[in-house]
């Protein structure tokens, strides 16, 4: 497996990846944001991107957006192809592409908005804290990705203010950080069984 920055030689793979999310999301049935393969393209260009290839077959991606004036960055659209799944490689793919967050955008404070227990679980190990929406950067193009979520009515609702996904932070400033724990796997489903309560019965009526 390998595990490289992707360039102009992996457009190839932007149909597959885009299609893995969109199939994932349906398979999940929870949040997933859509990706098009423009969109991806745009992506494996930039520099800001890491693929994983199994020789010519595609088995992972995720890529860096950057925020507010380079304030924040945001470590997005983590997917493994399911025939490489529960093998390490999401772990391995994140912990890649934090590295290039960290090596090319030192002083940016890296988030994420997540539904999964799984990325939950890998952000803590990371380093990442758990926060409220208001500590996330407040650019609005970065919620505009959030429309081709099928949750996006819940955070229009709020005012931005929540959603089903949980907003994770790591700032490189806070020197509490260093002390990496483990997710409360427990404590994180409840939490996410009552926000589907509060959110999708109000949705339903
Ligand atoms: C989520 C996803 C990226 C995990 O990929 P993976 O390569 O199978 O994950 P790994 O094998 O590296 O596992 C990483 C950790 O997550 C845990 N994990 C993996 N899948 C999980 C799941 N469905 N539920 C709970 N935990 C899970 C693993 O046990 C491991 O934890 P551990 O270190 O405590 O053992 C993959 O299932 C996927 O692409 N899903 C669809 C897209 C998606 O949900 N993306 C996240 C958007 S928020």
């Amino acid at each position: 497996m390998n595990i490289v920055i992707a360039n102009e030689s992996h457009i190839k793979y932007a149909q597959i990846i885009s299609d893995t999310i969109s199939e994932s999301a349906k398979v999940r049935g929870t949040g997933i944001a859509q990706r098009s393969a423009d969109y991806i393209i745009k992506r494996l260009v930039n520099g800001n991107a890491v693929i994983a290839l199994d020789e010519e077959n595609f088995a992972g991606f995720c890529y860096i957006e950057v925020w507010g004036h380079k304030k924040f960055v945001a470590n997005s659209g983590l997917i493994v192809h399911p025939d490489y799944r529960n093998q390490g490689l999401a772990k391995k793919i994140k912990k890649a592409i934090f590295e290039l967050s960290r090596k090319k955008f030192p002083d940016a404070k890296i988030f994420g908005i997540t539904t999964g227990l799984a990325v939950m679980k890998m952000n803590y190990e990371l380093g990442y804290k758990p926060v409220t929406f208001s500590e996330l950067t407040n650019d609005p193009d970065f919620w505009t990705g959030c429309q081709t979520c099928k949750n996006f009515d819940v955070l229009t609702r709020t005012e931005q203010k929540m959603c089903l996904c949980t907003g994770m932070l790591y700032d490189p400033s806070d020197k509490t950080k260093i002390k990496k724990d483990k997710v409360n796997s427990k404590a994180f489903k409840r939490l996410k069984s009552i926000k589907e309560q509060l959110f999708l019965k109000k949705k339903a009526k």
